[in-house]
């Protein structure tokens, strides 16, 4: 039997990020910063929303009640809800979810039921800011639990981006060169909020996710000289290097330094200025977890996230998105040893799905996305016997104005399709 992420924290406390985490999310809800298993690396926004405790009488509820209220809302309110699940969601909840996916495909099952009134996302605040942008005028999207955020998202915020921009727009100017290129384009993760979408559909950018970010450089460059890109460095420079971009011409921008901490001579040459930001649960994973892996088992196969380092991809077999992660192990066979450098709900799920193969996480330190991991069936329960009351909790509501111009920015993102 493969243990649930929380049994293995609270059954193996010394392999674990965070003892904390095994305890339910409501609890750490209150504590300053993202809690447990976050990296004390993280940018805490500020002020630091914090949002209402989920009443007591669903904390205290038995697992057997949760999921039973969770199936009868489900069923009483049929196809007037829809419910999307990230791949890195505990079971407990990925079990209700009608599409599961990574970003993109999220992105894309949000346009697919213009006729459910309620959208649940048991995902990440940026990725239902996301899915109320592209949803049809009166639908409502939901985040079970508001704490679910996420610290990569919070290192870029509007501000520092429009200060770097207008920074950047005094050296660069504005003017398109002969061949009709910009000086610069903004190129925003998914992982980022609906601000930032809007910046880039206002300055001619677009976003991208992990499964996409070659195809959208693509389109950068085509329309532009060099690309702004926010908050993860690490996709932006794994992308762009192999595109063939010399890291010398990626230098990082700071946002807390003038010109991002560079001379005005890297500015000019630079290609990919990457803003300083990075995924905490992906940044454990080192190359040499991958020398161990393949120490202890010779022939394995290596895959991880492109938010990892860069040193950890290069040292890969492959990288790429949590659907290409999915699609890699699909097309193993059986008998194959597979290591995975990503978050540990999507390595178990997996594990699970294929037990002729060996499947496991290249960190042996079980750390899961904490605030991911903060969508608990409570939270679910709650608000879809909210829906079931005609009331709607924790509607993620992003105003006209933002949403007009981040819609650009996402439609092209939806063109640009993964390869
Ligand atoms: P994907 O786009 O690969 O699903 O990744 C989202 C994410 O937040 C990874 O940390
Ligand atoms: Fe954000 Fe990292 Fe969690 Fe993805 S895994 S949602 S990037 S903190």
């Amino acid at each position: 039997m493969t243990l649930s992420v929380t049994d293995r924290i609270e059954s193996q406390p010394n392999q674990s990020c965070d003892v904390e985490l095994a305890k339910g999310p409501w609890e750490f809800d209150l504590m300053p910063g993202y809690g447990p298993g976050a990296s004390e690396e993280d940018t805490i926004p500020d002020p630091i929303v914090r949002p209402g405790q989920l009443p007591v009488v669903y904390q205290q509820m038995g697992e057997e009640e949760l999921h039973e209220r969770i199936r009868r809302a489900k069923d009483a309110l049929g196809d007037r809800l829809v419910i999307l699940g990230h791949f890195y969601q505990r079971d407990e909840v990925v079990q209700y979810a009608d599409f599961v996916g990574d970003s993109f495909q999220l992105a894309n099952a949000a346009l697919t039921r213009p006729e459910a009134e309620a959208i649940v996302f048991c995902g990440v605040h940026f990725m239902a800011e996301t899915a109320d942008i592209l949803a049809r005028e009166g639908q409502s999207v939901i985040l079970p639990n508001l704490a679910a955020g996420c610290s990569m998202a919070d290192m870029a915020d509007e501000d520092s981006v429009e200060e770097a921009w207008e920074q950047l727009t005094e050296l660069y100017g504005t003017e398109p060169d002969a061949d009709g290129r910009l000086p610069v384009i903004p190129v925003t993760y998914m992982n980022s909020s609906a601000a930032l979408k809007a910046f880039c559909g206002r300055h001619g950018g677009i976003v991208c996710t992990s499964s996409n970010a070659e195809t959208v450089l693509e389109w950068a460059f085509a329309r532009g000289q060099r690309v702004l890109f926010f908050p993860d460095q690490h996709l932006g420079r794994n992308t762009a290097k192999a595109m063939g971009i010399p890291l010398e011409q990626m230098p990082m921008w700071n946002p807390r330094k003038e010109l991002g901490g560079n001379t005005v001579e890297q500015l000019q040459d630079a290609q990919v200025l990457l803003w300083h930001g990075f995924c905490s649960v992906h940044k454990r994973f080192t190359a040499a977890q991958i020398e161990q892996a393949r120490a202890d088992h010779p022939g394995c196969k290596v895959i991880v996230h492109p938010e990892c380092p860069m040193p950890v991809v290069d040292a890969a077999d492959a990288a790429g998105s949590t659907d290409a992660i999915r699609k890699f192990v699909a097309a193993s066979d059986p008998g194959d040893t597979i290591a995975i450098g990503t978050e540990i709900n999507l390595v178990n799920r997996l594990a699970a799905e294929y037990p002729d193969r060996t499947i496991f996480c290249l960190d042996p330190v079980v750390c899961p996305c904490s605030t991911m991991y903060r969508i608990h069936p409570g939270y679910l329960a709650w608000v879809l016997d909210g829906l079931v009351e005609g009331e709607v909790r924790n509607r993620i509501v992003v105003s006209d104005e933002v949403a007009a111009d981040a819609k650009i920015a996402l439609e092209r993102m939806l063109a640009a399709k993964p390869r």
